[in-house]
Order: C-alpha cells, then sequence, then structure tokens
C-alpha cells in the first residue's frame, strides 16, 4: 500500500538531502549523479538541476526520471520514491577516528582498522559506507567489519596517482588521527526470503563481507535460499578474502579477468560469469558493489534476463569530487 508522505524542499537544496534533513531515508550511494541509485520519477511539479545528472539517458528524462541528489523543487513535487525506514534512526556523525592498524596485502591493497572514542556510539547497517576526512581531502570507504565489532576495518585499493592513495599506501601509521563522516548509502540486505546474489569487483568485497559475516553471526537467520558470491578482480593476487563461514553456506565463484595459466577457477567478468549459472533472476536479489562499469551492465543484462530493477542493489565505487 502506498503511503504519502510530505516534507519541505530547498530551491537550493538537493530533493535528497532535504528529505534526509526530514527524516527521510531515500535510496542513493554516490550524491554526485554518477550512479542512479538515486533515480525516481516526477510525477507532478518542477525541478532545477543543481548538478549534472550525468547517470540519466535521454529515455530516462523522457520517462520523467530524475536523480534526488541533483535536483531541488521549484515548485510543490510529487515524486515516486520509498522512504526506507531501515535506516531510520542511524545518525550520520563527524567523529575522530585513530588509525588502529594498518595491513598490507599487496602492493594494492591495505586493511586499515580505525578505533573510534568509546562514546561514538556509531551505529550502521551492515553495508552502508563512510567517508574519510583527511588534510582537506574527502573519499569514501564502504565498512567491510560489522556493527558489532569493536573497531571499523576498510579495504582499501591504491590508485595511481591518487591523493588519498598517497596517504594510505605512503604516509599512514598507527595512532594517526582521521575524521570520518558516516554511515552513508542504503547499500543494505534487503529480503532473505529470495536467492540472493552478490557480485563485487575489488575491494566491492568489503560491504558484502559486512553483510555476510552479520548474517552468519545472526541467531536468528536460518538459510533457505541459496547465496553466491561473484567476485572479481583483474588478477589473481587481488584475491584477499576467502570466506570463513560458521552456518552460511555460499556458492563463492571467484572471477579474473587477466589470469595467470595456474589460474583454474572462472575467467573473464563476474556479470558473465553470474549469467552463464543463473538460469531465471526473476526471483533472485541482486546487490552489485564496484566498479560502475560493472554495475551498469550487470543491470543491464540482468534485468533483460527477467531481473525486476526494484531487486537490484548497488553501490558504484564512483571517483570524489
Ligand atoms: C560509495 C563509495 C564507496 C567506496 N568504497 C571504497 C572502498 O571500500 N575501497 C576503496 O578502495 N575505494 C572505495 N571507493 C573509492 C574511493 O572513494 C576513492 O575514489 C579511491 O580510493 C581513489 O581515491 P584517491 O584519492 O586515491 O584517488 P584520486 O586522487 O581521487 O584520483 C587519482 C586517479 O584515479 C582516478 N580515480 C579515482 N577514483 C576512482 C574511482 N573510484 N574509479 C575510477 N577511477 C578513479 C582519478 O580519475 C585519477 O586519475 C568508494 C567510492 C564510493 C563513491
Ligand atoms: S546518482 Fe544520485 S546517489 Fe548516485
Amino acid at each position: 500500500m502506498l503511503e504519502k508522505k510530505i516534507f519541505s524542499g530547498k530551491e537550493d537544496k538537493s530533493i535528497l538531502e532535504s528529505a534526509l534533513d526530514a527524516g527521510l531515508v531515500f535510496e542513493y550511494s554516490c550524491k554526485t549523479g554518477q550512479c542512479g541509485v538515486c533515480k525516481t520519477t516526477l510525477l507532478s511539479g518542477e525541478i532545477a538541476e543543481l548538478q549534472d545528472q550525468i547517470a540519466l539517458t535521454l529515455e530516462d528524462k523522457k520517462n520523467h526520471k530524475v536523480l534526488t541528489c541533483c535536483c531541488a523543487p521549484k515548485t510543490d513535487i510529487l515524486i515516486d520514491a520509498e522512504d526506507l525506514s531501515a535506516l531510520h534512526g542511524i545518525e550520520t556523525k563527524t567523529l575522530p577516528a585513530r588509525i588502529n592498524a594498518i595491513e598490507k596485502y599487496t602492493a594494492e591493497h591495505v586493511e586499515v582498522t580505525l578505533r573510534l572514542p568509546p562514546s561514538a556510539n556509531f551505529k550502521f547497517l551492515e553495508g552502508q559506507y563512510l567517508d574519510v576526512l583527511w588534510n582537506n581531502l574527502r573519499r569514501s570507504y564502504s565498512i567491510a567489519s560489522t556493527a558489532n565489532q569493536k573497531e571499523i576495518t576498510l579495504l582499501i585499493k591504491r590508485f595511481e596517482n591518487g591523493k588519498m592513495s598517497d596517504y594510505w599506501f605512503n604516509k599512514a601509521k598507527e595512532n594517526d588521527l582521521l575524521r570520518i563522516e558516516g554511515p552513508k548509502g542504503t547499500f543494505f540486505l534487503r529480503d532473505t526470503s529470495m536467492p540472493l546474489i552478490f557480485l563485487a569487483t575489488g575491494t566491492g568485497i568489503a560491504p558484502i563481507i559486512s553483510i555476510l559475516e552479520s548474517l552468519d553471526a545472526n541467531q536468528e537467520f536460518k538459510q533457505k535460499q541459496s547465496i553466491t558470491v561473484y567476485w572479481g578482480n583483474r588478477y589473481p593476487e587481488a584475491f584477499i578474502w576467502q570466506p570463513r563461514f560458521k552456518k552460511l553456506d555460499i556458492n563463492f565463484v571467484k572471477v579474473c579477468s587477466k589470469p595467470n595459466e595456474d589460474w583454474d577457477d572462472e575467467k573473464g567478468y563476474v556479470q558473465d560469469a553470474a549469467l552463464a549459472e543463473q538460469s531465471s533472476m526473476v526471483r533472485s536479489a541482486v546487490y552489485a558493489c564496484g566498479s560502475n562499469a560493472m554495475i551498469q551492465s550487470s543491470k543491464a543484462q540482468f534485468m533483460k534476463a527477467g531481473l525486476p530493477e526494484k531487486q537490484f542493489y548497488s553501490d558504484a565505487f564512483v571517483q570524489s569530487y
């Protein structure tokens, strides 16, 4: 049953920010117009673009789609957006955080654990991300740990000439003081009554580790449906995580796009591996995280294979501005 909710907007504030200010949570991820997660339908009224709606196609524009992170209301408007009540009461906070440990897995991957002040009371849903603020830089990172763990774990990949990469890989040391702002995003597990398909590229596995570990630790969860994880990386050495669950029974598929001759798992791209194995997606829920190219391509291909758009959830690791 659809419910109408009313909140105030401002001409210089995105619809998404006004909704968040009013205690409502609509789907979002990047907040910069790149990922398309906040796409919704404008049913009536007029909007103004505050930033480019990069993720909208011409077809979307014809169909009155708008990105709530990019547009502000010019008049009273009516939009078709779901208020995600699971995130009510989860407050975005800015907090000091100290580096507890940095573990270098490869020349391109580090795991960073952060400790927050004992009084922080930092709550999040597994799958969400946070922003790290350091030296006038702001970069988003998904949380790889679970909400009941004391420390926050991040999995970080090095980007060539990356400003924040330079910090993590060349300068960061234990006890450094940073700030975090979070939690953010709406990538979290919805319905467990359907077969679950997780797709990740690179460090996009971080929020999926968090989701699966919390499910594994959840005494009330009884697995009745299949869970499949497709994890893609360019090179074999980037597979820095191996699932070890107490009760979850998952089908874990490693997919390498530039394998060496010793590689005997899947080769190519995660979306192709998933499509080759999953004959019907009508009753599945798909959670995809990592590169925007993988997310856009898998969404289009899976919808062709019968996946309803509303059963595709994603978090794109787009570039920060
Ligand atoms: C919601 C969200 C969650 C994220 N979670 C993680 C995570 O868990 N782990 C992680 O390693 N990263 C994650 N990222 C990406 C991260 O925020 C940074 O973009 C990335 O670490 C690069 O930052 P940098 O300062 O090192 O590079 P920059 O100085 O910003 O850029 C250096 C070069 O790399 C290119 N570049 C930068 N970022 C990207 C990108 N994301 N994709 C493609 N090219 C890029 C730039 O064009 C530039 O040429 C996430 C991003 C988002 C939006
Ligand atoms: S395009 Fe709006 S949240 Fe990414």
